[in-house]
């Protein structure tokens, strides 16, 4: 058994695994480049709105999944500062889902020319793509192996912060929906809040935390599969939105 002993060599190795992440199916894919291409019809956005919160709604359960399924108590600690951050720092209406659910209805309200309230975003059953997709996240945080909850939530968080970025981009496209510039800003609270802090935090805890978990090659060797298995489970959910969202338009 190879130890690796010395924790700032764990977090060098570990930055090294995600240095490269954009290049992935995952971020440099077809639905991104559609997305911020320019603006889509509501049906499209609609698409989009139903199965971007259908995979966002379990985001912090499974941050929760992975404070229980991880024992070390320093990658503990940094899956809890996470998850506070995701119940909105203790302010229940900054909770991103919140954040997310009234963004997404004021955007199809404006798009679509009538009320639409957040309950109608979850009427409709996701696509097989996006429910196999919260399958799969489930199952790899719910292992009892910490060091595969942590190669997930390495890669969810990395992905997370370039998703956010790429889904602002495209956003912007829809601007001329608020008559105002500042409303448009108060609306998007959902990015700032994730592109100014969360975010980069999450980024940076997630290193901490799977590096805390890699005390030997072997493993470094299982975060790595259960990150490389986060990578292609989101790499096929976005092929299946971008079909679907490709043909509503
Ligand atoms: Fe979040
Ligand atoms: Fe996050």
């Amino acid at each position: 058994m190879t130890l690796v002993h010395d924790t700032a060599d764990r977090a060098a190795r570990i930055a090294a695994v995600v240095a490269d992440i954009d290049t992935s199916a995952a971020i440099d894919n077809d639905f991104y480049r559609l997305w911020m291409g320019g603006p889509l019809p509501y049906p499209a956005v609609a698409v989009f709105a139903r199965e971007y919160l259908a995979r966002t709604r379990f985001t912090a359960v499974m941050v929760a999944l992975s404070v229980l399924n991880t024992t070390d108590l320093a990658a503990r600690v940094e899956c809890v500062k996470n998850l506070y951050s995701e119940y909105g720092n203790g302010n229940a209406e900054k909770a991103h889902l919140v954040l997310l659910e009234n963004f997404l209805a004021d955007l199809l309200s404006r798009l679509g020319g009538r009320e639409v309230s957040t309950g109608e975003l979850t009427l409709e059953e996701p696509l097989p793509s996006t429910t196999a997709f919260s399958a799969g996240q489930r199952e790899l945080f719910s292992s009892t192996d910490q060091r595969v909850v942590q190669g997930a939530l390495l890669a969810q968080e990395h992905l997370a912060f370039a998703m956010l970025t790429r889904l602002y981009e495209g956003v912007r496209n829809y601007k001329p929906l608020w008559p105002r510039e500042d409303d448009f800003h108060e609306a998007c609270e959902y990015f700032y809040v994730h592109i100014g802090e969360a975010e980069k935090e999450h980024k940076r805890e997630a290193v901490v935390s799977a590096a805390a978990v890699s005390r030997t090659e072997a493993d470094f060797a299982v975060v790595l599969r259960a990150y490389d298995a986060f990578l292609t489970l989101t790499a096929d959910y976005w092929r299946g939105v971008h079909q679907a969202v490709a043909a509503a338009g």
